[in-house]
C-alpha cells in the first residue's frame, strides 16, 4: 500500500485552559525537537477545547511549529439559531486541519446518533476540514455482536454522504478500552481496523482505502504503542489521558517498531 504517514493525535477532552494550552504546546514542541522527532515520519496533532483553538493557532503559526491541530466536535449546521454550537466555517477560519466527529463520549453523553455523525462529517468536509470519524463498540456490543459489527455499521453510516474525493481519518476506539487502562490487544485492533478498511474500499474504492489512516484509541500509552503500530492496518493512535503528559505523549510519537 502507499505509505500512510502515521498520525499520533492527542484528544485533550475537557482539559487545559487556553493559558495551559499555550505552555503545553510550546513544551511539547521543545520535547519533540530535543528528541529530533522527524515530523515527516510521524505526524503529531493536538485536539484542544474550542476556547483554546485561537491561542494554539496563533502559537503554531507564529513559531511555525510542525504540529497540526483540530477541534473535538463541530456543528452539523452551517449557521443560525443554534445556541452553543460551533460551525465548520469557524473552525476552518482558525486553520484547524482536523475535527473529531462521533467520539463515544458525544454519542453516549450527548445522544449523537449515526445520522448526526454523518451530517457533521458532511459539514466538516464542506469546509475542507479532515474529519476524524470515531467508531467503536461497548462491552455489551462486543459480547452480543462480536468485535467488528458495531464499528463497521457506524462507519458505513458516517460515510453516507462522503465522495471518494474526500480526505478523512477513522479512529477505532472500543468504548470498553477508553480511559479504562485496559487497551485492546494489537490483534483485536488490527481485526477491526482491517474490517473498517474493507468498508472504505467497498464504499469509496481501493485508492481511498489505501490512503485513509485508521487509528486505534483506548488506553494507548508509551509502553503499548509499538504493538499497535506493528499491525498493517493501524496507522496511528487517538490518545486521551496519555496525551496530557508531555513526556508520555512525545515518547508515543517516537515509538520504535
Ligand atoms: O479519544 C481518545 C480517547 O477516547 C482515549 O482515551 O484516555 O483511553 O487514551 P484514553
Amino acid at each position: 500500500h502507499p505509505r500512510r504517514t502515521p498520525l499520533m493525535a492527542g484528544n485533550w477532552k475537557m482539559n487545559l485552559d487556553h493559558l495551559q494550552a499555550i505552555a503545553f504546546v510550546q513544551k511539547l514542541a521543545w520535547s519533540l525537537k530535543d528528541a529530533r522527532h522527524d515530523f515527516s515520519t510521524v505526524e503529531v496533532a493536538v485536539f484542544p477545547p474550542f476556547t483554546d483553538l485561537r491561542s494554539v493557532q496563533t502559537l503554531i503559526s507564529a513559531d511555525k511549529l510542525p504540529i497540526t491541530f483540530g477541534a473535538q466536535d463541530v456543528s452539523a449546521h452551517q449557521s443560525g439559531a443554534y445556541t452553543g454550537e460551533i460551525s465548520a466555517a469557524f473552525l476552518a477560519q482558525l486553520e484547524c486541519q482536523y475535527v473529531i466527529i462521533g467520539h463515544s463520549e458525544r454519542r453516549t453523553l450527548h445522544n449523537e446518533t449515526d445520522e448526526v455523525v454523518a451530517a457533521k462529517v458532511t459539514a466538516a468536509l464542506g469546509h475542507n476540514l479532515v474529519p476524524v470519524i470515531c467508531v467503536g463498540e461497548t462491552a455489551a456490543d462486543l459480547a452480543e455482536h462480536g468485535p467488528s459489527a458495531v464499528p463497521v455499521a457506524q462507519l458505513r453510516a458516517a460515510l453516507t454522504g462522503v465522495t471518494n474525493a474526500a480526505d478523512f481519518v477513522v479512529a477505532y476506539e472500543p468504548v470498553w478500552a477508553i480511559g479504562s487502562g485496559q487497551a485492546a490487544t494489537p490483534e483485536q485492533a488490527e481485526q477491526v481496523a482491517s474490517a473498517l478498511r474493507a468498508v472504505v474500499n467497498e464504499m469509496l474504492g481501493q485508492d481511498v482505502a489505501d490512503k485513509t489512516r485508521i487509528l486505534y484509541g483506548g488506553s494507548v500509552k508509551a509502553s503499548n504503542i509499538a504493538g499497535f503500530m506493528r499491525e498493517p492496518n493501524v496507522d496511528g493512535a487517538l490518545i486521551g489521558g496519555a496525551s496530557l503528559d508531555i513526556a508520555e505523549f512525545s515518547s508515543i510519537a517516537r515509538y520504535q517498531k
